[in-house]
């Protein structure tokens, strides 16, 4: 619901429990009002007034709550818009224009007040998840080109109080998606990624509670995500006045866009939120958006399949014969998808060659794909295929006939990582490469899952036969590319189900969760490990889309060794895989594997559809505890971790979340009927003893 007063010239925009509100200013500029709680009257949110100057060095439009700040006149916190014009003109000075509504899309309109570009903001309200999207477009409707410094999506403000606290997630590959948080100073703090991708290292997402008083079940909490795939930059900034800003989009460092005439940039969507039920809420709410609105529209609703990939048990070494042996065993399990990672194609024994040549190697497949195809679909299971379409190994076919096809400085090495180097997808013949080689196989093969990998980061990002003016759109283009490529190959195969990976979650966001239906998490698949990269993952994204394996009992990266149990519930808790090499497996633990992998099916619409509570952090608790809750709360499944206990000490009852509190409910382990009431507030307990012990508790409703 989008409301308007035309004499004050302020539009609120009204989800289920939030309004976000904004107007027009007496000098014309477009500030932001409120936001937070919804309120009743619209009389109730005051006007759009510019703040007041402050001496001659901070302007009083300066210090104002400007929604999309163009770098001009006496402004110094983060521009929206920075631009210069073909008179050499750095400055843009936007006013308000004219505005737009359309069922829940407000579009304000800004023009420069010389120059002919105009800024269309746009604001939909998503109303069943609390949250805002917002975008701009910037039209060059002149006759002259205008260069793009730095074209953001949007900023927004928190209520000035005495203090914030943030939280954001970094990490490195396999250790993504770790919660920080930090008492907001007075000063700018960026998150940002300059590696082209969305990165492992920081991940485009934020929030900011109140004096940090907010805890999983209250308190405010303001936060947002940015739907971006390559360099981006979140920016928090505590003035001297104490007012925070937070402003999201594409990152300007080393871009530049040359805006022809008539043409116009679309920047990446920013999502925010508002939650007064703390953390818990603001993660359901983008969970929520991103299994309603952001997920591909064809597989949205269906479930994902448990898949096994060979990966961790065969690494390059495979062969039509043993994979047809790992096929028999992980059907006999009951896996719905056998995947086949690196290793099927071109000269590709090991990582230094053959990224590229997306031919099936003779010698592994002497009759191509289709007899493993054929045996795995007899047995019952779809078939998944890796693939790196991005990325080139300086010893293959391609990259000898087409060396000018990677991004590369001409007087500089072409510095490789993992012996790869990365095709210039600003390009169109190599974006058609990419699309006719990926058509060519979802034609030619029964193949029903594409692992789209990109293992390495950006260097050298030149493109030598592009115009001057167009050199530094690389890192726009690049990401455009992907998009576009897989938004066709969706269109033509839409059976096909697509997983974004980047050695591990390096590139998880908003953005490539439009065109892909999952990620790879990480990596890393020791499940304790897990447990601290699937919670911070979780502040951002939904468990349906986490793929999780259960690897091998002695861990690779740790040398942990873990029980079959633990890593299975440490897996369940998302989009569960297999990579457990499957030969190891006694008939005993294949028995075990079977039954929890038949228990999985049964409870995943729980976890991928349910909501997501966090009950206690493996962060900070030697018991983690999740909880996933059917949305009409009739079944539940507790998940329960214990590190290491000492001292025979007595673990505390977990207090279960998100139940009908009126409800009885059957809880397994107990004989008798408990009410959700009960459940939430003395909590059960739960006997696990020793270092690494788990728990999968079922809860079912049983009457009111
Ligand atoms: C990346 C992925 C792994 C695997 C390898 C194959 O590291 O994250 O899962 O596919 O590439 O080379």
């Amino acid at each position: 619901m989008i409301k308007y007063d035309e004499n004050r010239k302020i539009w609120v925009l009204e989800a289920r429990n939030i309004s976000y509100a904004l107007g027009v200013s007496e000098t014309g500029l477009i500030n932001n009002i409120y936001f937070g709680e919804k309120l009743p009257y619209i009389s109730d949110y005051p006007e759009a007034r510019n703040s007041r100057d402050w001496a001659s060095f901070t302007s009083g439009e300066g210090r104002s709550k400007e929604e999309y700040m163009a770098w001009s006149k006496i402004k110094y916190t983060e521009p929206c818009i920075k631009a210069t014009f073909h008179d050499n003109v750095r400055d843009v000075v936007l006013k308000y224009d004219s505005f737009d509504i359309k069922d829940n899309t407000l579009t304000v309109i800004l023009k420069d007040v010389y120059y002919p570009l105009e800024v269309r903001l746009h604001y939909t309200v998503i109303e069943d998840c609390d949250l805002i999207e917002r975008y701009a477009e910037i039209i060059n409707k002149g006759t002259q080109g205008i260069r793009l410094e730095n074209v953001l999506s949007g900023s927004i403000y928190v209520p000035r109080e005495t203090s914030y606290r943030l939280s954001y997630l970094t990490g490195k590959w396999a250790g993504e998606t770790q919660l920080n948080q930090v008492m907001v100073p007075e000063t700018k703090i960026v998150l940002e990624s300059r590696r082209g991708t969305t990165s492992h290292h920081a991940n485009p997402w934020f929030a900011l509670d109140k004096n940090a008083e907010a805890t999983e079940d209250n308190g405010d909490v303001y936060f947002g995500a940015l739907a971006w795939s390559g360099n981006w930059k979140i920016v928090i900034e505590r003035d001297n006045f104490n007012l925070i800003k937070v402003s999201a989009g594409v990152n300007d460092f080393d871009f530049a866009w040359h805006l022809k005439p008539g043409e116009k940039f679309v920047t990446p969507k920013f999502i925010v939120g508002f939650s007064n039920k703390g953390f818990g809420q603001a993660s359901r709410n983008l969970h929520s958006y991103q299994l309603k609105y952001v997920l591909p529209e064809n597989h949205r609703n269906s479930l994902r399949k448990v898949l096994y990939n060979s990966w961790e048990a065969t690494g390059f070494d495979i062969s039509e014969e043993g994979q047809i042996k790992l096929a028999e065993i992980a059907a006999s399990l009951g896996v719905e998808l056998f995947v086949m990672d690196d290793g099927w194609f071109g000269a590709r024994n090991n990582d230094k060659a053959g990224l590229g040549d997306w031919y099936v190697n003779k010698e592994k497949f002497p009759n191509g794909l289709k007899p493993l195809i054929d045996k795995v679909n007899a047995l019952g299971m779809d078939f998944g295929l890796w693939v790196e379409p991005e990325m080139v190994n300086p010893d293959s076919d391609l990259y000898r006939k087409h060396p000018d096809w990677v991004y590369h400085f001409p007087t500089r090495e072409r510095t490789e990582a993992r012996n790869q180097l990365i095709l210039n997808l600003a390009r169109e013949d190599v974006r058609e490469y990419i699309y006719d080689f990926m058509d060519r196989l979802l034609s030619e093969y029964n193949i029903k899952f594409i692992k789209w990998d990109m293992n390495r980061n950006f260097s050298e990002p030149g493109y030598p036969s592009a115009p001057e003016e167009g050199q530094r759109e690389i890192w726009v283009r690049h990401v455009q590319g992907v998009y576009e490529i897989v938004d066709r190959l969706r269109k033509k195969h839409p059976d096909v189900v697509f997983q974004s990976c980047s050695g591990g979650g390096g590139r998880v966001d908003l953005g490539i969760l439009r065109y892909f239906d999952q990620v790879w998490t990480s990596d890393n698949t020791d499940a304790f490990d897990r447990l601290k990269i699937q919670e911070g993952f979780s502040y951002a994204y939904c468990a349906k889309i986490m793929e999780a394996w259960v690897t091998d009992g002695l861990n690779w990266l740790n040398g942990r060794k873990l029980s079959l149990r633990y890593r299975f519930h440490s897996s369940m808790m998302g989009n569960l895989g297999i990579g457990v090499d499957l030969m190891k497996l006694s008939e005993e633990e294949k028995q075990e594997a079977k039954e929890l992998i038949s228990l999985y099916k049964e409870i995943r619409p729980i976890i991928q559809h349910g909501q997501q509570y966090r009950l206690l952090s493996p962060r900070n608790s030697k018991v983690a505890a999740f909880m996933y809750v059917s949305e009409d709360k009739a079944e539940a499944i507790l998940f329960t971790f214990l590190h290491s206990n000492s001292f025979g000490d007595e673990l505390p009852a977990i207090r279960l979340k998100g139940l009908d509190e009126n409800a009885l409910y059957a809880v397994e382990g107990y004989d008798r009927e408990i009410s959700g009431k009960a459940l939430m507030n003395i909590g059960i307990n739960v006997d696990m003893r020793g270092d690494f012990d788990s728990r999968l508790i079922r809860i079912k409703k049983t009457g009111n």
